[in-house]
């Protein structure tokens, strides 16, 4: 069994391009291969959260995962500060890491652009994200279009570690699904679905309420012409085709001659609808969940457990290989 894993922000709500570009493969996933989810928490302070913002929304992203599928019976799924080895990991592959590559990396300068506080957290955001793929010597990381980079960078430090100290890590590979891997803003089809996104009616979250994803869809900007085709100049309308083909099953090409002679407020509609039905299992076990917080911490310490069994025997073989001392055991 391949051993797979990826990591998602407890950062505001999740919205359905982390759905459709990651979660739902997660979930496919997790019935094949040996899996490990879990919420960086620890990735989420380089954006300055409040204290207790961060908590609540750690929590409700766990909801959000498991209302999605994913099931702490058949994945390991855990909070990333509750397994102290990824911070570990990382300091000791920050020496790893060139200045000059992780000045390159484009989220970094995307990120550093928009904030006031530029914290060197966010600088080394990556090698935190190495050490999390290595830690569990992973095989395949299921990601959107945008952790690619980050990726590379992972495979490079593996290397250059294995290469001076030995073969210790396994190389990951990033898995980015060919369908839905950067799904687009609304309002602005040239910028990713994001949830820093300055207007936040070009995101529609897992757990909108049906209401708000009409009102979204509705306003969602589209292109000039009447044609609806997912071509390269129409990014708005092959955006809202790619939302609809993911939530209805139903391929691109279908859509295109099912839509032909009709006007972009049919395709809105019918989007809108087909959002909501295929979002609505979801916000309905996401509300069950989160009427018991407690049960969610319990099923988080049972991954965090299990997770760190994992976690500490890479680190004890990291910090041998690299030459620090053993503390004497008593
Ligand atoms: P995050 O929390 O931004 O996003 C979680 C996942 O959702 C994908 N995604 C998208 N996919 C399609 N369209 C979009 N508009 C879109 N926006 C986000 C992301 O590619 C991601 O797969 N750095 C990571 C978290 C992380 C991680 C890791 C991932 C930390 N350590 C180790 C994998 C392995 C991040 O910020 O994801």
């Amino acid at each position: 069994m391949a051993r797979v894993l990826s990591g998602i922000q407890p950062t505001g709500d999740k919205h359905i391009g982390n759905y459709i570009g990651a979660i739902r493969h997660w979930v496919v996933d997790q019935d094949v291969d040996d899996c490990f989810f879990f919420i960086v928490d620890l990735h989420a302070l380089t954006a300055h959260p409040g204290p207790a913002e961060l908590r609540e929304s750690t929590l409700r992203v766990a909801a959000v995962l498991m209302a999605c599928g994913l099931d702490p019976d058949r994945c390991t799924l855990w909070v990333q500060s509750h397994v102290h080895e990824h911070a570990e990991l990382a300091w000791v592959l920050s020496n790893l890491a060139a200045f000059g590559e992780l000045s390159r990396m484009t989220q970094f300068k995307d990120k550093s652009a928009r904030q006031q506080l530029v914290g060197a957290g966010l600088f080394t955001y990556p090698v935190l994200q190495a050490a999390d793929i290595l830690l569990y010597r992973t095989d395949r990381v299921p990601v959107g279009e945008d952790q690619r980079q980050h990726l590379e960078l992972t495979r490079d430090v593996a290397q250059r570690f294995n290469g001076r100290f030995g073969e210790t890590f396994v190389l990951p590979e990033a898995a980015i699904p060919k369908v839905g891997a950067r799904i687009m803003d609304l309002q602005d089809p040239t910028a990713k679905m994001s949830t820093s996104a300055e207007s936040p009616q070009g995101t529609i979250n897992i757990v909108d309420p049906p209401d708000d994803i009409r009102k979204k869809v509705r306003v969602a900007v589209t292109d000039s012409g009447r044609e609806i085709v997912a071509r390269e100049d129409k990014p708005a309308i092959a955006n809202l085709l790619t939302i609809m083909s993911v939530a209805t099953g139903r391929p691109i090409p279908d859509l295109e001659a099912a839509y032909e002679g009709k006007g972009y407020g049919d395709l809105k509609g019918d989007l809108a609808e087909a959002v909501i039905e295929y979002l609505r299992p979801i916000r309905e076990r996401y509300e069950e969940l989160m009427a018991d917080p407690e049960e969610i911490s319990r099923l988080l310490e049972v991954g965090a457990g299990k997770a760190q069994k994992v976690a500490a025997e890479v680190l004890a073989e990291v910090y041998e290989r690299v030459g620090l001392l053993p503390r004497r055991q008593a």
